[in-house]
């Protein structure tokens, strides 16, 4: 566990401003700054970030936080990786106990290994004529193998020993860089190789793919997993096609190397490829984050159908509604390569228009593939196998859809699939999307009030809160939870409410909050609201107590009711 204390002092030390600007150039407008969403794509901007607050808001997709919450989206990262970061960009020690001890962090040497092998590859390409030869057969120019950072490693037991002085060094072995054999012999692990070096979303180097130059085996070689390279969460050349597929509004996921980088070479830089794996639900979250639209497209052999029906396999529980996933199908023998290089940029984006698959209609097409639908019998299996794969999907409109769609195929009412044992589809909370605004209630009000001074919430009686209004349970919640945690600033709440059930809550009032002036007298304000909030109940107490018949009140209501007139 990190401290509170330890979160509260480093929101205070960063700028939540300079954070986000690094990472995505800012405008100011007005008071507070702009950008386009980093989160969904939008021509117009309205992401907004308050420096005041310390807080940021997309009014188009809803998206919102605090510096912290903005690294965990935006880098993908977790709570901790986060608050280390942030740690470190303003120079301060995490507490000695906040460490997990069993989760040690990558040490610097490791990135410093990886990056200096990169450049001594790089460098060595442009020495090796026959590696330069093997890129231009394979139709890459020298502009696209710098973008791509793709080198050539020796072909020699330990060419690395030049980059290296200590080659020895612990950091090399564990960056998978270099092998331990037996007897202690070590040597590279990448020898005569084309090399393509993996990046993480920040660009810094995680791994490496090596290729053959001519036959041998394996073809590509890739690094082992490794504290920094996680085969499952990373994909080739997302650093890369970023702003592409922002741009484009869509993603490709192939299967290799030279795929992706084929297609930059043709135009088409919104591409990326799982590393050697099959395509894992956390790619397919990380890859919905950038952008709604997916398409895979696979090698037109039996491997590549294989791979697809995984990636299906494995998308449906990241599927959200208003997302589209889908596939194209390319033709016996050939690659998203060979066919762009074949037929051009504008044949390969015709495909991507019109001859991808939805994954719904792939779905239900290899299901009921093979199948007699015309007898109980094939009806049955289509149920039994559909079954499993119908409870993963996390998008329950589409998931509804399907489930509709496979019913007919069966024959049975859609309501029927649900006494036949098919659980409905798993309802994960969908990304929360742009919101009506509530009209504003005295609650609501006195809320925001709260959150800007929190230390005043004593001054509140609980009496005071009208008890009809759609507010009042979760304020009451709101003001206990305050009284515990007395004087704090905003960003700070948003994250101690990170987690709670008042963490939606607390983010909308944030939220309400961003575009209110500064020149507010915050001060000012709480005595307004907690003034009318007192006023309403007088009113309403008193209206209660006049209702009555005078001689059923007892001798103190008598006196509440003769002062509430008299105020
Ligand atoms: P492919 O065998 O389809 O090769 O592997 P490719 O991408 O078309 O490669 P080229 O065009 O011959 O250069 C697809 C991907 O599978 C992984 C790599 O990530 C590769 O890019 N792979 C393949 C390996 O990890 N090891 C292998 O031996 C082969
Ligand atoms: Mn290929």
């Amino acid at each position: 566990m990190i401290p509170r204390d330890f979160i509260d002092t480093l929101l205070a030390r960063v700028d939540i401003v300079d954070v986000i600007d690094r990472r995505v150039s800012l405008k100011k407008a007005g008071q507070n700054y702009q950008a386009c969403c980093p989160f969904h794509s939008e021509k117009t901007p309205s992401f907004t970030v308050s420096p005041t607050k310390q807080f940021y808001h997309c009014f188009g997709c809803g998206a919102h936080g605090t510096a912290l919450g903005f690294l965990m989206e935006y880098e993908h990262m977790s709570f901790p990786d986060a608050v280390a970061a942030l740690a470190q960009d303003v120079g301060l020690a995490i507490p000695e106990s906040a460490q997990e001890p069993e989760r040690p962090r990558p040490p610097p040497a490791l990135w410093d290994a990886l990056e200096q092998a990169a450049q001594f590859y790089k460098q060595q390409l442009k020495q090796t004529p026959r590696a330069i030869e093997y890129l231009k057969q394979r139709g890459l120019t020298g502009a696209i193998a710098a973008r791509y950072g793709i080198g050539y490693a020796p072909d020699d037991w330990s060419p690395l020993k030049q980059v290296f002085s200590d080659y020895t060094a612990d950091a090399l072995a564990a960056s998978g860089l270099v092998v331990d054999g037996e007897r202690g012999r070590r040597y590279d692990r990448f020898r005569d190789r084309i090399m393509f070096p993996i990046r993480n979303i920040k660009g810094q180097i995680i791994g490496f793919g090596g290729r053959v130059l001519d036959k041998g085996e394996p073809k590509y070689l890739n690094s082992p997993e490794t504290p920094l390279f996680h085969k499952g969460s990373e994909l080739y050349g997302l650093f890369e096609a970023r702003a592409a597929i922002k741009a484009a509004g869509r993603a490709i996921v192939v299967e290799g190397y030279m795929d992706v980088v084929a297609l930059a070479q043709h135009g088409v830089e919104f591409a990326v490829a799982a590393l050697g794996t099959a395509t894992t639900p956390i790619h397919v979250r990380t890859l919905l984050r950038h952008t709604d639209c997916l398409i895979y497209a696979f090698d037109g052999d039996n491997a590549g159908r294989k791979a697809a029906w995984r990636a299906l396999e494995n998308s449906l529980e990241a599927l959200q509604d208003g997302k589209e996933i889908s596939f194209l199908f390319l033709p016996e023998g050939e690659d998203p390569d060979s066919t762009i290089r074949a037929h051009g940029q504008a044949a390969f984006l015709h495909l991507l228009d019109t001859d991808t698959l939805p994954l719904s209609a792939f779905l239900v097409r290899e299901l009921s593939s093979g199948l007699k639908l015309d007898s109980q019998e094939g009806r049955a299996s289509l149920l039994k196998q559909a079954k499993p794969l119908l409870e993963k999907i996390s998008a329950p409109l589409l998931g509804n859809l399907i489930q509709r769609q496979i019913a007919d195929l069966a024959h049975v009412p859609a309501n029927e699939l649900t006494h036949m044992g098919v659980k409905p589809s798993l309802t994960r909370p969908a990304p929360s999307r742009p919101q009506r605004r509530p009209a504003p209630s005295r609650l609501r009000n006195l809320a925001r009030m709260l959150l800007l001074n929190p230390q005043r919430v004593g001054e509140i009686e609980m009496d005071w809160l009208d008890a009809n209004d759609p507010l009042f349970e979760r304020l009451t919640e709101l003001m206990t939870w305050l009284r515990d945690i007395g004087q704090s600033s905003l960003p700070s709440l948003a994250e101690a409410a990170r987690g709670s059930t008042l963490e939606s809550l607390v983010n909308e009032l944030m939220t309400d909050l961003l575009d209110k002036d500064d020149s507010w007298d915050w001060h000012a304000e709480f005595d307004g609201a907690a003034r009318q909030l007192r006023d309403d109940w007088r009113r309403r107490r008193q209206q209660e107590l006049a209702a009555r018949p005078l001689n059923s009140l007892n001798a103190s209501e008598r006196q509440e009711l003769m002062d509430l007139a008299r105020s």
